[in-house]
């Protein structure tokens, strides 16, 4: 993987010329280290022309690069965010720990658990990710008051059911409720609807995003999907793979 855009690129007029200087692998959970007080990062991956699934799913627009800097963000992160549609169709089980982990989760749990924002809980709820979790990383349900109540007893037997609003979850409670449990460093993996929900919410503080060069055309969705919003980014960094590119976005606030 390369570096392409650092500190090394210049400025030719109003235009950046890209110069590759590094042929190593970087050092990727250096490349994404969270600031010291935490924020929420969204990680997606999409094709060149925007699309955020082939065939219903993201496995066709992954590539090796893609699964190291997902592992990674993993590593990196307290708490894994999803929508309970990618929890569905992803089929969601509990993150594991991985090969170079273990400096990265230095005084923190082996692995960061996943919490899943859903109104319907219709969720498996006997499956790997409510039955085959450690007790360091129980799987989170962050849902709503209007939720089914037989649906929120049968998942708190073996999950932390959150409630965060009433008809809808209220993202900025939830985030909040993760943050008072200490999970400041939030990995939000989609899907975009929730991305978009986010968004609006002002709660995207960084955007990991894998450009893989494919045309998917279709009707997939664009990685933020539904609510509009405006969120201004920086540049922090373009990594490079077979012409994969590994963008790190950072709120301009942030700068
Ligand atoms: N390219 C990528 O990197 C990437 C990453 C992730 C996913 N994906 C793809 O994206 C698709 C799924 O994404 P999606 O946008 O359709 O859905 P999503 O954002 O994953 O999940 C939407 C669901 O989340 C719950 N939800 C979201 N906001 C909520 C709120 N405020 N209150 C209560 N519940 C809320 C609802 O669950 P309930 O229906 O349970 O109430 C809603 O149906 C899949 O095809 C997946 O493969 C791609």
């Amino acid at each position: 993987m390369r570096r392409e855009l650092s500190a090394a690129c210049v400025r030719v007029g109003s235009v950046r010329r890209i110069h590759p200087y590094a042929e190593d692998d970087p050092d990727l959970a250096a490349c994404y280290a969270y600031p010291p007080e935490g924020c929420l990062r969204v990680n997606m991956v999409a094709s060149a022309d925007g699309a955020a699934w082939l065939e219903g799913r993201s496995a066709g627009l992954s590539s090796p690069g893609d699964r190291r800097v997902f592992h990674v963000l993993r590593g990196l992160a307290d708490v894994v965010l999803a929508g309970a549609a990618t929890v569905r169709t992803e089929g969601y089980g509990p993150s594991k720990p991985r090969e170079g982990w273990h400096a990265l989760r230095a005084g923190r749990p082996h692995a960061p658990p996943i919490a899943v924002i859903t109104r319907r809980l219709d969720l498996d709820l006997g499956g790997p990710l409510f039955t085959e979790t450690e007790p360091y990383q129980r799987t989170i349900v962050i849902t709503t008051r209007a939720a089914p109540r037989e649906r929120r007893e049968e998942a708190a037997k073996n999950a932390e059911v959150l409630v965060a609003g009433e008809d809808l979850v209220d993202l900025t409670v939830a985030v909040r409720l993760l943050r008072d449990r200490g999970l400041g460093r939030i990995l939000c993996e989609g899907g975009p609807r929730l991305n978009a929900e986010l968004a609006a919410a002002g709660l995207i503080d960084e955007l990991a995003l894998t450009v893989s060069p494919l045309l998917a055309g279709g009707d997939a969705a664009r990685v933020l999907n539904g609510v509009a919003s405006r969120t201004p980014l920086a540049l922090a960094h373009v990594l490079e793979e077979d012409g994969v590119l590994f963008i790190r976005y950072v709120g301009e606030e942030a700068r």
